[in-house]
């Protein structure tokens, strides 16, 4: 089943028991936002988690695209990427947590087709705030899955702030053994599937209040779902990178963990122009700027005559049209741009820590210093320092 079956039968199954499509937001979160990025399905739906009446009523679902940079040191793994895709569903005070997971239950094994004999879950176990989730616990025993209690990771909020709550998860076994142990103990269960009993909200002071209304909050990983029932071994291989595992390596021969790597933050890169955002130094433009300039610093490691110029056109507008997203040559121009402004800034900060000053140990002036005259962030200079 490729990604675009799996979303189909995804939506046809809530929209069968209810639910309204809705479309998935951009990448952008809305002005006034903390976030640099729209991180979960349930980020746009903010405002209706704490009461506001949605237009199309109280069960959605849709697909939305999500950036997360707190994974950034993790993609290259098998399962995590920088922009991937996540199925959501909500209940906007509607229906419970335990229809949620039967409904998620239903449609892996009977829609999907999963082997239950290869699912675990996990619960809230309750902490000195909130009581233990036995509703969740009581479900998942009456299926007979077998289900692990935990405080931490099983509590879920978009931030330090705002609507939260304990949540259950649910992991597929990826090993090539009979399932064993349990997910907090064997990182081969691979959690799919996440849903949120959002209704509290975490105040300033850290405290809790009741959200207005009882939510469910759920949302599920494409790329990871795809690639496992795919059989592959990473989301790397799923079918949204077939153009990448293609084009990439001919062009540009790298290790495993490099082409994971430059593929991911491209494609990345791609979607976050795509949604309007430009290299900057500080925030979105700025993620955005990291990106590349890791899969630059990756292709000249071996070869600096590699560049982006020579990337197909295919897997921009692949990525692009995937998107729903539009405008392949200027998003090339505007990586070729980006490089050739790396490229200058390399070469003025060779020149520069080859000053007698900067051979010895830096401190924070120099750091400052090199920042504000000479435009070198630390971490091009710390990189620098070390080739
Ligand atoms: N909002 C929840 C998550 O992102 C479902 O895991």
């Amino acid at each position: 089943m490729n990604t675009e079956q799996l979303i189909r039968t995804f939506v046809e199954y809530y929209e069968d028991h209810g639910h309204r499509r809705i479309t998935g937001s951009t990448l952008l979160p809305p002005p006034g936002d903390p976030v640099l990025f729209t991180t979960s399905g349930m980020h746009p739906l903010t405002p209706y988690l704490e009461g506001r009446p949605h237009p199309l009523g109280r069960r959605l679902v849709n697909v939305q695209r999500c950036l997360r940079t707190t994974d950034l040191d993790e993609v290259g793994d098998s399962t995590h990427l920088t922009v991937f895709e996540m199925l959501g569903t909500w209940s906007l005070g509607d229906y419970e947590g335990p229809q949620s997971l039967d409904w998620g239950y239903r449609l892996l094994t009977e829609g999907l087709g999963v082997d239950p004999g290869l699912l675990h879950t996990t619960v809230f176990g309750g902490d000195d705030q909130v009581g233990p989730d036995v509703s969740s616990l009581r479900l998942w025993q009456e299926r007979g899955v077998p289900v692990e209690e935990t405080v931490e990771d099983n509590w879920w909020s978009n931030g330090p702030v705002g609507p939260c709550g304990p949540d259950s998860e649910i992991f597929l076994w990826t090993g090539d053994t009979p399932p064993r142990s349990t997910p907090t103990r064997d990182d081969r269960w691979v959690e799919v599937w996440n849903h949120v009993m959002m209704r509290h909200r975490r105040l300033d002071d850290g405290s809790l209040v009741p959200l207005p209304q009882r939510n469910v909050d759920t949302g599920l990983g494409l790329e990871r779902l795809a690639s496992l029932l795919q059989g592959r071994p990473s989301v790397f291989e799923c079918d949204v990178f077939e153009p990448w595992r293609r084009l990439v390596p001919a062009l540009w021969p790298l290790d495993e963990p490099s082409l994971r790597l430059v593929c991911d933050h491209l494609r990345s890169a791609v979607v976050v122009v795509g949604d309007g955002v430009r290299p900057a130094n500080t925030g979105q433009g700025y993620v955005l700027r990291r990106l590349l300039r890791r899969v630059l610093t990756v292709l000249w490691r071996e070869d600096p005559s590699r560049g982006l110029g020579d990337l197909p056109g295919e897997l921009v507008s692949h990525t692009l049209g995937h998107f729903r997203q539009g405008g392949t040559e200027p998003v090339r121009r505007l990586l070729l741009e980006e490089e050739r402004r790396f490229r200058r800034l390399l070469e003025r900060g060779r020149k520069v820590l080859a000053r007698p000053r900067f051979r010895g140990p830096l401190g924070e002036e120099d750091f400052h210093y090199l920042h504000d005259t000479h435009g070198l962030p630390r971490e091009l200079v710390t990189s620098l320092r070390e080739e």
